[in-house]
């Protein structure tokens, strides 16, 4: 077996009144795809920032090629081919592909920075991934997959030897995750170490050679992949068996609360109609792309639509933004919940408040700072948020727990429709079943639920119904969700054969 590349060696990270992690183990291979899995929360970015030098470890040693090495800053990891790409690829949207390559290690004559050379070398870059975009090309103007790309080709740029991906998945298809891995394993076949943070097990079972699980700061052991199976390490990452992952329920549907007939917007969806009863829970699926996101925005007046209606208890509405479709009853879950759905400085409890006090002010009532905790401690203990308290801010609570904070948002609005944008994309296994037993819960008091999701398991154990939508049109209704398979799905999801 070949000897480790990097070692780190209870590690230990405190932050004011969290441990983020308690004397935490590793090592790592040249040449092999190695997962870290763990609940939201359990420190599996916080160890990554340690390894690159973002935080310094409060305990601990990093060790590579043998050598312990003090990671004082990101250059230093930089300095040491250690490279991360992360969910939100933090690039310069307003600069090319090859500036944002080279930038802090452009070429120079003299005083002057080659781009023509930077170009170049940006090309051979790219043509060694596969990427088929320019180098001139503007980053802003690429998708979430291509951008991440480029952030690869920025790490082999510096000559990575350790490769970490921060679920580099979570915002793309099933296509674009497929391309991901086989860009993936062709740097592990040239003998590049890839760390893989992800909450898939498609991308865990399907790309890793070994997996380490975390578990609420603490390391609880290295596997290789074909010693585990998903069950296993749901147990190893919750420390318990999770029983009733989807919850029992007998549907009782009421009114009819929701109609959408024939919307329509140019260039993103035509023809739409679907309707929702109080007391549902309603999947509408299909591929990443086929329009579902920009219908229910349009919906809730975060974009608009150019022909169609929206009925709502009996009443044409069109609302100006969503905050009047909040106001109107309907909560939205966005999907990208960083940009749209949270208060970063903002405290868990004053996050989760906001649209209530937004409803108590326009009727001119008062809520008190008491009613605020009393809300948001419900909440917190109902999605298992991790935080010391609800006064912590949003902004440094792990991805997954941001992501529960939104959901609670909407829960407290107390709204009759809530439509729901991937609720559980980022979030760990045991929050999942939370998540889906809220949703009952919700239905069971009547509320009517719009689910989006590219998850079938889910689509399909969750929903009384379910539409699929395909290139901007709903493709078909299932009604009888019981005797569905996912191929009938599937099928109705595909771009359909256009005759010429
Ligand atoms: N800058 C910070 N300040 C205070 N606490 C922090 C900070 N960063 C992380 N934490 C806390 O450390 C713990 C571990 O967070 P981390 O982001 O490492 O979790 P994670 O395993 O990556 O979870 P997820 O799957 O949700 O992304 C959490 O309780 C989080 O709230
Ligand atoms: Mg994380």
């Amino acid at each position: 077996m070949a000897a480790p590349i990097l070692e780190m060696k209870h590690i230990t990270k405190i932050f004011p009144g969290v441990k983020a992690l308690d004397g935490v183990s590793f090592d790592l291979r040249a040449g092999e795809i190695h997962a870290i899995v763990g609940e939201n929360g359990a420190g599996k970015s916080t160890f990554i920032k340690v390894l690159t030098g973002v935080h310094q470890p409060d305990g601990g040693e990093i060790i590579l090629d043998g050598k312990p090495l003090v990671m004082a800053n990101p250059n230093i990891a930089i300095q040491h081919g250690i490279a991360a790409i992360y969910q939100h690829a933090a690039s310069y949207p307003d600069m090319s592909v090859a500036e944002n390559i080279f930038i802090g290690h452009e070429f120079r004559t003299g005083p002057f920075i080659s781009w023509v050379k930077a170009r170049k070398e940006a090309q051979k870059l790219l043509d060694s991934i596969g990427a088929n975009f320019s180098p001139n090309a503007s980053v802003g103007a690429l998708s979430v997959a291509q951008q991440q790309m480029v952030e690869i080709a920025k790490a082999l740029s510096q000559n990575a030897r350790i490769l970490i991906m921060d679920e580099p998945t979570a915002a793309l298809s099933k296509k674009e995750s497929e391309e991901l891995y086989s860009i993936a394993r062709s740097l592990r076949d040239k003998g590049v170490a890839i760390i893989l943070i992800s909450h898939r097990f498609e991308d865990i079972f399907g790309l890793a050679d070994r997996c380490t699980v975390f578990r609420d700061a603490h390391y609880i052991g290295t596997w290789d992949i074909d010693e585990v199976d998903e069950s296993l390490l749901v147990h190893h990452m919750v420390g318990h068996v999770i029983e009733h992952y989807y919850p029992e329920r007998t549907p009782h549907p009421g009114d009819e609360v929701l109609r959408v007939e024939k919307l329509s917007r140019t260039g993103y969806f035509r023809d739409v109609s679907f309707s929702l009863r109080a007391g549902e829970i309603v999947g509408l699926t299909g591929l990443v792309g086929a329009g579902r996101t920009e219908v229910v925005e349009a919906l809730c007046g975060v974009t608009g639509f150019d022909s169609g209606k929206v009925i709502v208890e009996g009443r044409e509405q069109k609302y100006k933004d969503p905050k009047d479709s909040m106001a109107g009853g309907i909560g939205l879950l966005p999907e990208d919940r960083q940009k749209q759905g949270l208060l970063l400085p903002w405290s868990i409890s004053k996050n989760i408040t906001l649209p209530i006090i937004d409803k108590c002010t326009r009727a001119r009532l008062f809520m008190s700072g008491k009613a605020e905790k009393t809300i948001s401690n419900k909440e917190k203990e109902q999605l298992a948020i991790k935080a010391p308290d609800v006064e912590t801010a949003a902004g440094t609570l792990s991805g997954g727990n941001q992501q529960k904070v939104v959901i609670a948002k909407q829960l407290a609005a107390s709204s009759r429709i809530i439509i729901l944008d991937e609720p559980t994309k980022g979030v760990d296994i045991g929050s999942k079943a939370a998540i889906y037993e809220l949703m009952a819960e919700l239905a069971a008091q009547g509320v009517a639920i719009l689910m989006i999701s590219s998850e079938m398991p889910e689509v399909m154990n969750m929903s009384d119904r379910i539409y699929v939508m395909s290139e901007g049109h709903v493709t078909k209704e299932f009604t009888d969700v019981k005797n569905l398979t996912q191929q009938q799905i599937l099928e109705a999801a595909m771009p359909q054969e256009r005759t010429a």
